[in-house]
């Protein structure tokens, strides 16, 4: 039987953060053992939001080589610029023409940036262009962070309505979404995602944070006015969204780690996860530096040479459904 396909995104914007890795990027490494993995670095989604073209352009590059330092493997993995395969945005086109403003009015995340940057119609439509990424290739599953639940929920609305209209066209995908670190909250704030676009750094972990940043970071974080180390997200937020961090970089569970540290203070415990944080995060960085601006330029050109090829086709058959080719 042919292997499943996965296929993921993630924006070239700011850097990538503890959040990103423990919500998807980690299975994005881990899930290319057994299926057939395409993965996007989503530069036309990171446009909807005003982008220094000279600067993006660096960001862009910098985010690709944080992908493959963290193993995403180009000799197992398609990976590719978005923007390089013109079939996202055709699809994308197609879908529009299907989907409904009631529903895209509904989206949790383009009302929270709207209400901050300003509304246009590239983030409108952004969850449609989603959806075309994921329906582009087929793709039975896709690893993601909480908050993308909703997007893929009107992915799979799409994927149905399509197919209704115009004839089994889309397999309806997937999340998988991991049971513990889904939702890294920001260290500054436990009621608030770990985002990049947080304008305060101190709440993230970037995975190039040198050492002593992670360990400040981690020493400052907000907690609560108790000393007991306990997983309780209702009263605890900070100290279970440690907790998260700390069982998923040793294996710990959570009853283990209340074992180990629930009366011991928040200092130690606060030290003990800077210090997971700084082993687990510490071959990315030696990764990272070890590649060369050159190679991942070739790695990603590659890339979409392979993804166009595949999408090609896909996009012959979608086009025969609707009524654009014979
Ligand atoms: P983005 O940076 O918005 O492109 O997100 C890339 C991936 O990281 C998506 O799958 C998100 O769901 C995931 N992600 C982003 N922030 C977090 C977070 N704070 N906790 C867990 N996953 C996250
Ligand atoms: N919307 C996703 C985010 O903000 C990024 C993304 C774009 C994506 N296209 C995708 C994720 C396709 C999964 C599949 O993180």
């Amino acid at each position: 039987m042919a292997r499943q396909r996965v296929f993921s995104g993630i924006q070239p914007t700011g850097n990538i953060h503890l959040g990103n890795y423990l919500g998807a990027l980690r299975n994005w490494v881990a899930l290319q053992a057994d299926y057939d993995c395409i993965y996007c670095v989503v530069d036309l989604h990171a446009i909807t939001v005003p982008q220094d073209p000279a600067a993006f352009l660096v960001e862009r590059g910098n985010a690709a080589k944080v992908l493959l330092a963290m193993g995403v493997d180009p000799r197992r993995s398609l990976l590719y610029y978005q923007s390089r395969v013109p079939q996202h945005a055709e699809l994308a086109w197609i879908l529009s023409t299907i989907a409904s403003t009631g529903q895209l009015n509904r989206m949790t995340q383009f009302k929270e940036k709207a209400d901050k940057a300003g509304s246009n119609l590239g983030l409108y439509s952004y969850p449609v262009l989603m959806a075309a990424d994921i329906l582009l290739f087929r793709a039975d599953a896709v690893p993601v962070g909480e908050d993308q639940k909703q997007h893929l929920e009107l992915t799979r609305d799409l994927a149905e309505r399509f197919n209704a209209r115009f004839g089994e066209e889309f397999p309806l995908p997937e999340p998988i979404i991991p049971k513990t670190g889904a939702r890294v909250m920001s260290l500054q704030d436990p009621t608030a995602k770990m985002s990049k676009s947080d304008p305060d750094p101190a709440g993230r972990v970037l995975i190039l944070d040198d050492p002593a940043t992670i360990r400040r970071r981690v020493k400052r974080a907000v907690t609560d006015s108790e000393t007991e180390v306990r997983y309780d997200w209702e009263k605890k937020a900070g100290i279970a969204n440690l907790m998260e961090v700390y069982s998923l970089f040793t294996g710990a569970s959570m009853q283990q780690i209340e074992a180990e540290f629930g009366s011991g203070g928040y200092g130690r415990f606060k030290e003990a996860v800077a210090e997971a944080v700084v082993a687990g995060l510490a071959p990315f960085r030696e990764a990272y530096d070890a590649l060369d601006d050159a190679a991942v330029h070739r790695i990603m050109e590659e890339g979409a040479v392979a993804a166009r090829d595949r999408a090609v086709p896909f996009m012959e058959g979608v086009f025969r459904r609707v009524g654009l080719s014979a």
